[in-house]
């Protein structure tokens, strides 16, 4: 306890967490259109899944719809950080829409080897979560059919594959990697000549955050996670500080959203955020662990993060 009669909580902060490459380059490419071509600039879909942001960008112009037919004819419309399918850029074209694409490079990546497979006549396993916005993009990027979603080992196993074509996995760039190598043995197992990434589809974001809540996971008797229900990577951190023996681990949006009780008379807890969620809402939760502790802060960094992106052509500079 300090001067204040607070007791003493050690929070052990996770390095990396909080805003990926392609998070940033999304928002920015939605503030940097709002600047250019003025308010309101329309983003189809949450430009990435976190509240905070969104409402933030609301207050500075933007407009949310989830389909393009909810945008006028004469104003900006930004795709998401996820990805859309081919459908939607081509419609934006047909329309005459002036569009960005703030689709994360990583996520671009996929699609390409999508459409590299699919010219090569293989029929493609994509490992992922049905109905993520994600997932729609990238299956979208090639005629229905050609895609097959991939959702768990099991399935890995029994999931109806066409006859006499030759196969390729690709993945989700948010899920969890312990996971997705037991999904990858088990299509390896069941088809042995099937395609691989040359990289990992799993990005690099993902892979640190998760590393980083494992490391710090074992001493930690509660994981706090900063993050959003409908944010793939935020729900992996959930599950990944569970399973590397964190007795319990909760998402929270905003620093209000902890139940302090949780902490009460734990020596040390966690504390990470989602690759959307901004680092302003870490503050908050320190801030909302004060008003009933003393903390006392330790940074576990298990990688440096140097990778940033360039805004598309025509915003940047
Ligand atoms: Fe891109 Fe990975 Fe972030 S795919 S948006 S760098 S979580």
């Amino acid at each position: 306890a300090d001067g204040s009669g607070k007791p003493r909580l050690n929070v052990l902060l996770a390095g990396p967490r909080g805003f990926c490459a392609g998070v940033d380059r999304a928002i920015k490419i939605v503030e940097e259109a709002i600047r250019r071509y003025g308010a309101p600039v329309y983003v189809r879909h949450e430009i990435v899944h976190n509240r905070f942001v969104v409402e933030s960008l609301e207050r500075q112009g933007a407009i949310f719809v989830e389909e393009l037919d909810e945008v006028p004819d004469d104003a900006p419309v930004v795709f998401s950080a996820h990805g859309v399918p081919k459908a939607v850029p081509a419609e934006a074209s047909r329309r005459k829409l002036f569009y960005l694409d703030a689709t994360c490079p990583l996520v671009s990546k996929v699609h390409r080897e999508a459409e590299h497979h699919f010219a090569r006549g293989r029929h493609i396993l994509l490992i992922g979560h049905a109905g993520h916005p994600e997932v729609v993009g990238t299956m979208g990027q090639l005629p229905d059919g050609a895609v097959t979603l991939v959702e768990d080992e099991e399935h890995a196993r029994s999931v109806p594959v066409p006859d006499g074509m030759p196969l390729a996995f690709i993945t989700q760039t948010t899920l969890s990697v312990d996971d997705t190598a037991g999904i990858v043995a088990a299509l390896r197992e069941r088809f042995p000549g099937v395609h691989a990434p040359a990289k990992e589809d799993i990005c690099y974001a993902t892979t640190n955050r998760q590393a980083a809540v494992k490391a710090i996971a074992p001493r930690a008797a509660l994981m706090v996670v900063v993050g959003a229900p409908n944010s793939s990577n935020s729900l992996r951190l959930v599950e990944v500080a569970e399973r590397a023996g964190c007795p319990k681990a909760v998402m929270v949006q905003r620093g209000r959203d902890l139940d302090l009780s949780l902490a009460t008379g734990l020596g040390t807890i966690g504390i990470t955020a989602g690759a959307s969620a901004p680092e302003v809402l870490v503050e908050e939760v320190l801030a909302r662990l004060r008003e009933r502790f003393d903390v006392a802060i330790e940074e576990v960094v298990v990688a440096e993060e140097r990778i940033t992106f360039k805004l598309p052509a025509g915003l940047n500079a």
